[in-house]
């Protein structure tokens, strides 16, 4: 059962399909540089992509644009302390910019940062501060994601491996090690949750190394649902119970207020009260103003700050989350039943789909992942995003494709064209008119190729050449 009716509409429309291969061959195969406009279903990103209830929209016009001491600072601060139990806040543009302020207080030259898997832009934030990030998922559950089996811990695919933080400091030295973070739920190992119990473990080992705990909150309140669902121990909390139990453990939380904030932008840092944290959180409010803007808006406007105030009490609501979540494994489900290959169990953001096994004639180097992107919008409108060896040159990552919910956005009708649209391209597929792909044009750094590169079919090349 839906738990949203809607009040405001934005209009969207399925181009003709050779408008949509004329688009696509003007994007350069690169869905990135798609108008919007032209996209039917767009599950690009789950980030700052959601719709803003109404009470968040009325919340809009209380916004104190005052540039210190604003009212809407201190109900930001309010809802942070009553939902996930942080009262020293930093608040920041969007995730990436409390990162800056984070790892840049934290991090020196040297350092080394374990995280059950590092998100991009955190990597690339503790590497700018001169560290070096060490990713630390369990084993199990990578290679169920490789392999399309599903891991050990399937419950808790997500979690931390304690042990190699351990074995981590026993070679580089723990003095090497100012931060453990945990990011909840783990978005580069397909959205998948962190127990409790683990998290708690996390707490021990930093502890054991001096180290800062940090949990990178950006989808807590999913993760707490799956928590709820899958740990007996929580089978009677709620949601909001479970969130601020798992919060409690850290020292400090960095949050894109673009996923469980529920705004379509916006950040902090929240750091926790133990006088031993003084310094991180002097340390971390002059960054703040240096990068973001003074303490009490930080890069946000008074009116930003009264939306996530509310999104963030409105995320551990029980018919949010349960009709967010919801919403995504059903989609999980309607793909899976038409034999498409997908990752199991299904995270709580968005839908990963293994391209390598789904289109399996298209070699490595022909990007599996992008074709099948290209082709989802081709056939049905559908934006979705490639993250293997086109995102992530020069790695081993999976030919992953993955398709993220925006919250509270789409409806029943919209997943199902999209579980049509694979239909269509699997019937393309086996008529064997799908064609690999191509780099005609890529940025001078590789990493950043799959927002702007140029590509082209290899079956288009191959025709010119016989001609
Ligand atoms: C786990 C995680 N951390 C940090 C970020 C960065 O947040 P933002 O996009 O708001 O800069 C993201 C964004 O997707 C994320 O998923």
């Amino acid at each position: 059962m839906r738990a949203y009716k809607s009040k405001v509409v934005s209009p969207i429309q399925l181009p003709e399909r050779d408008e949509r291969a004329a688009n696509l061959e003007r994007a350069g195969y690169n869905v990135f540089e798609l108008d919007s406009e032209g996209v039917y279903v767009d599950l690009l990103t789950d980030s700052g992509t959601g719709t803003m209830s109404e009470s968040q929209w009325a919340a809009l016009m209380k916004g104190d644009e005052s540039y210190a001491g604003s009212t809407s600072f201190e109900r930001l601060q309010e809802a942070i302390s009553d939902v996930m139990g942080f009262e020293r806040i930093v608040p920041a543009h969007q995730g990436r910019g409390a990162e800056n302020v984070l790892y840049g207080a934290l991090v020196s030259e040297g350092d080394y940062v374990p995280n059950n898997t590092h998100f991009d832009t955190t990597r690339a934030h503790v590497t700018n501060a001169g560290g070096e990030p060490v990713d630390c998922p369990l084993d199990a559950s990578v290679e169920g994601i490789e392999s399309g089996e599903e891991g050990e811990n399937r419950n808790f695919a997500g979690d931390l491996d304690v042990e190699k933080v351990r074995e981590l400091a026993a070679e580089v030295g723990a003095e090497r090690i100012p931060a453990v973070v945990v990011t909840l739920t783990n978005n580069s190992l397909a959205g998948q949750p962190v127990s409790v119990e683990n998290v708690r473990r996390a707490r021990e080992v930093a502890d054991e190394l001096d180290a800062v705990f940090v949990i990178d909150a950006c989808r807590f309140a999913e993760n707490a649902f799956f928590v709820r669902e899958r740990d007996p121990a929580f089978a009677d909390a709620s949601v909001a119970e479970v969130a601020r139990e798992q919060l409690s453990s850290a020292d400090a939380v960095v949050m894109s207020g673009k996923k469980d904030g529920l705004v379509n932008v916006g950040g902090f840092v929240g750091i926790g009260d133990d006088p031993a944290l003084d310094g991180l959180y002097d340390r971390a409010r002059e960054r703040g103003i240096l990068f973001e803007g003074f303490t009490t808006y930080g890069g946000m406007a008074g009116r930003d700050l009264e939306a996530m105030a509310v999104g963030l009490r409105e995320a551990v609501e029980e018919r949010y989350v349960a009709d967010r979540v919801g919403q995504v494994q059903r989609l999980g489900d309607m793909l899976a039943e038409r034999d498409v290959p997908v990752v199991r169990p299904t995270g709580g953001h968005a839908v990963y789909v293994d391209a390598a096994a789904f289109l399996p004639e298209i070699p490595a180097e022909q990007f599996p992942g992008q074709a099948l992107v290209c082709e989802l919008y081709r056939e049905g409108g559908v934006r979705g995003v490639e993250l293997g060896s086109f995102a992530f040159p020069d790695t081993d990552r999976p030919e992953l494709v993955r398709l993220a919910l925006p919250r509270r956005t789409y409806g029943a009708d919209h997943l199902e064209h999209v579980a049509e649209t694979f239909e269509s391209v699997a019937e393309r597929r086996d008529a064997g008119e799908i064609s690999g792909l191509e780099i005609v044009e890529e940025p001078g750094m590789a990493e950043l190729r799959h927002f702007s590169a140029e590509l082209r079919p290899v079956a288009e090349r191959e025709a010119t050449t016989a001609d």
